[in-house]
């Protein structure tokens, strides 16, 4: 018979791990399983990880094969007799399982499953050995329990308090390759992270070829998958599509996590909806190169194994070497796809983000790019601030064109000096006469680019990729800084700190406009060329590491085009990240849509632009724009003395409004109503954590004759409160509008914004 964990709690080993009279008595069950999310039983090698709502079960079997038994709802009971073992004709059986045809690998859900030794499926990790050989068979040797979550040396991971998460790492081996799989659970949030640390401990080099950051093997049940597709200016779009037998992928080999695909996945069931249904996400904490792959095999199993691409990876492990895959965050939801988003945001917004903006208030910002373009000098700079001072801005952005020759985009990068043609006396005199309206300054950089025509490149061209004896590839005209290198990195050090030790400025927006390709480095040698692609990602995240901790008070707001390195990586770094360089409201509240099933609100840079739109020409009305734009860290990129007087009162009290939802809007809860995608409308909806508060915001898109309304329910509010909607002062029981709902109001004109603001009576 199958244990009931339940009836064996206390006699797990794992129990005394944890000093249980360190909490206050009495300590209900309840209680003791959130402190101690891992349960450990020695006797038949079975780890047990429980968060709130999840359950997780890994085992490793009579021959060390470390098995996911399951992942889940919680389900107190050793699923283990769940798993089937078919013989499935030509499987390929361990040589220690003897002549058991029914034990193979390539049948079996594995946690860390690797290649050439009998699971043909898509593998986590592939090493060749000095010898030429591939075959690698990890068997478990151990684990140990550790208090809080594990970082990671070099890499960007989730952190917390000691007596908010707990590790566990399963030791694996053969021969003289080990592998650590680490763990970290996060019980409140449902949240399980995954990382593995790859060792040689023998006396020759070994090669990886492919070291992911987790798998997650699910044996039963059709799944559909959900991943974010895109293109520059239109990135993150949720794609949903039925497995079918064979690999499906989504990945970059752009240097960068790209507009195109994003590393983040959904797997849901096929009736999988915002509020029911199973669904499993992961998301990546890298800002480089990724894979992920879904496999549906023979048996209808479905596999999901996501890290870095392993197309552009090739590492040499030195004897005694290890290496650190980045992070991979996991959630489980069995309530729909609003859950597994509220899953992630919290995590990312309170163990991702880091630094004095992770909870202080986002500055309101007005830059001036779309104002202005490349076209400025101080005092056209100053009008637009001093508009932007008038109507309740916090602060001014800088954007692209003030140092070197950078008249356009063809010049200048990499010459970190003012342009005093531009900007009379230097940065200072503009940052103080900024200050003085009573606003913050914020710049913008791009420091890992250089362009041809730049005295940086002009001294130093041996600091960029390219390969020697070939002409390198240009994208918007630029080249890219080899950030492998130290005095690369150094030189961007200080040319970074000289900018911020000049003036007063809070505020930075470090830019990222190419994909990367010709990837070669002097630093290294023809055997580890293959690492670059990765070391240029531990480069960046080192210099990023140094600015932000020699810098703590500077907000740094990411970019790539746009959207185009939108990850969890970067934001461990910057706490938010300029969404798109699309500014249209009605491809904003797609963009925006796709991109909140993994990322928090406070994530998402989002500004007011002109009309018609400089992406698409469209018309839309300033109220629609704001609307869509205060989804996210709100604020202006148009030159605010070009409105019209009423224009500019709106604008007024859109910064007022903002400011007094800023809160509800970042650290709510967030709440899909609508699929723009699909429906006439888009529509959203924030909830306080306290629940006497809630603010609906949206856009209908097209006028039509005789127009009917809209009806919607609300979500996530208290049914035995009252609530008052502000426009009209009715009064509604919660239970009404989550029941019945509300009637969307009538509108006049396309792309017509939609506000419902209800406060707790
Ligand atoms: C791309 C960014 O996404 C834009 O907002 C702007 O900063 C330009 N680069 C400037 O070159």
């Amino acid at each position: 018979m199958f244990p009931l964990y339940s009836r064996k709690l206390d006699t797990y080993d794992g129990i005394d791990i944890i000093d249980i009279n360190k909490y206050k008595k009495p300590v209900n069950r309840k209680v003791m399983v959130i402190i101690m999310p891992i349960k450990t039983d020695t006797l038949t090698n079975s780890f047990r990880i429980l968060t709130k709502n999840t359950e997780y079960q890994i085992k490793a079997d009579e021959y060390g094969v470390l098995k996911r038994v399951w992942y889940g709802r919680r389900v107190d009971c050793d699923m283990e007799y769940m798993l089937d073992y078919p013989n499935t004709g030509f499987s390929v059986n361990p040589y220690d399982a003897a002549h058991n045809r029914n034990y193979s690998l390539n049948t079996l859900p594995l946690e860390y499953p690797c290649d050439g030794a009998g699971d043909f499926r898509v593998p986590a990790l592939s090493v060749i050995r000095r010898d030429g050989s591939r075959a690698l068979d990890l068997r478990y040797t151990g684990f140990k329990v550790l208090d809080g979550k594990y970082s990671i040396p070099g890499l960007p991971a989730v952190y917390a308090e000691k007596d908010e998460a707990q590790t566990i790492e399963i030791y694996l081996a053969d021969g003289d390759i080990t592998v650590t799989l680490r763990y970290g659970v996060l019980p409140k949030y449902d949240i399980i992270t995954r990382s593995a640390v790859i060792s040689n401990k023998g006396k020759s080099a070994v090669r990886l070829e492919n070291a992911m950051s987790m798998c997650l093997d699910i044996p039963y049940g059709e799944w559909d998958w959900i991943h974010f597709e895109g293109r520059h200016a239109m990135e993150r779009i949720p794609e949903r599509a039925p497995l079918i037998h064979g690999v499906q992928e989504s990945s970059s080999k752009r240097g960068a996590s790209s507009h195109q695909q994003n590393p983040s996945v959904i797997l849901c069931d096929k009736t999988c909806s915002e509020t029911s249904g199973e669904c499993y996400g992961a998301a990546l904490m890298y800002s480089g190169s990724f894979k992920t792959q879904i496999e549906y095999d023979q048996v209808n199993q479905a596999r999901l194994v996501m890290g870095i691409n392993p197309d552009l990876f090739s590492w040499e492990l030195k004897p005694g070497d290890d290496f650190h895959t980045p992070e991979a965050i996991m959630t489980y939801s069995a309530e729909g796809f609003s859950k597994l988003s509220h899953n992630f945001h919290r995590v990312i917004r309170n163990n991702v983000c880091r630094g004095r903006y992770k909870t202080a208030k986002r500055p309101v910002l007005l830059n001036n790019w779309e104002a202005t373009y490349f076209n400025f000098d101080d005092e056209k700079l100053l009008e637009i601030a001093k508009k932007a001072a008038e109507l309740g801005a916090d602060m001014f952005v800088m954007d692209d064109g003030w140092f070197g020759k950078r008249d356009s985009d063809t010049s200048g990068l990499g010459d970190w000096i003012v342009n005093e043609n531009k900007l009379k006396g230097g940065l200072k005199p503009l940052v103080d006469k900024v200050r003085k309206m009573g606003l913050k300054f914020g710049i913008w950089i791009e420091p890992e680019m250089v362009s041809e025509d730049s005295d940086l490149f002009r001294a130093h061209p041996e600091w960029v990729i390219r390969i020697p004896g070939r002409n390198p590839a240009l994208c918007r005209s630029q080249l890219v800084l080899d950030m492998t290198r130290n005095d690369v990195r150094d030189y961007l050090y200080n040319a970074i700190s000289a900018i911020l030790n000049s003036a007063d400025i809070s505020y930075i927006k470090w830019d990222m406009n190419r994909s990367i390709c010709d990837w070669y480095s002097d630093t290294l040698t023809s055997v580890n060329m293959g690492e670059m692609p990765h070391r240029y990602v531990l480069g960046l995240y080192e210099l990023l590491e140094k600015i932000t901790s020699d810098f703590p008070d500077v907000l740094i707001e990411g970019c790539s085009g746009g959207g185009g390195r939108f990850d969890a990586g970067i934001l461990y770094y910057c706490p938010q990240i300029w969404c798109s360089d699309n500014t249209d409201a009605y491809d904003r509240t797609k963009i925006q849509y796709g991109t909140s099933f993994i990322y928090p609100l406070s994530a998402v840079g989002s500004h007011v632009s002109a009309s018609p739109n400089h992406q698409t020409g469209r018309v839309s009305s300033i109220e629609a724009r704001a609307v869509t734009a205060m989804a996210g860290s709100f604020g202006y990129e148009l030159d605010l003395n070009k409105l019209t007087d009423e224009e500019k009162e709106e604008v007024k009290n859109q910064i007022t409004r903002f400011k007094g939802y800023d809160d509800l809007i970042h650290n709510g809860t967030y709440h899909r109503l609508s699929d723009p995608l699909r429906d006439k409308f888009a529509l959203w909806q924030y909830v306080a954590e306290d629940k006497s508060e809630i603010l609906v915001h949206g856009m209908i898109f097209r006028q039509e004759p005789n127009m009917l309304r809209y009806a919607v329910r609300l979500r996530g509010l208290s049914e035995e409160r009252l609530y008052r909607l502000e426009t009209d002062g009715k009064v509604y029981t919660g239970k009404a509008l989550m029941n019945g709902g509300i009637l969307l109001p009538h509108t006049w004109g396309d792309y017509a914004p939609v506000e419902l603001h209800f406060t707790e009576v």
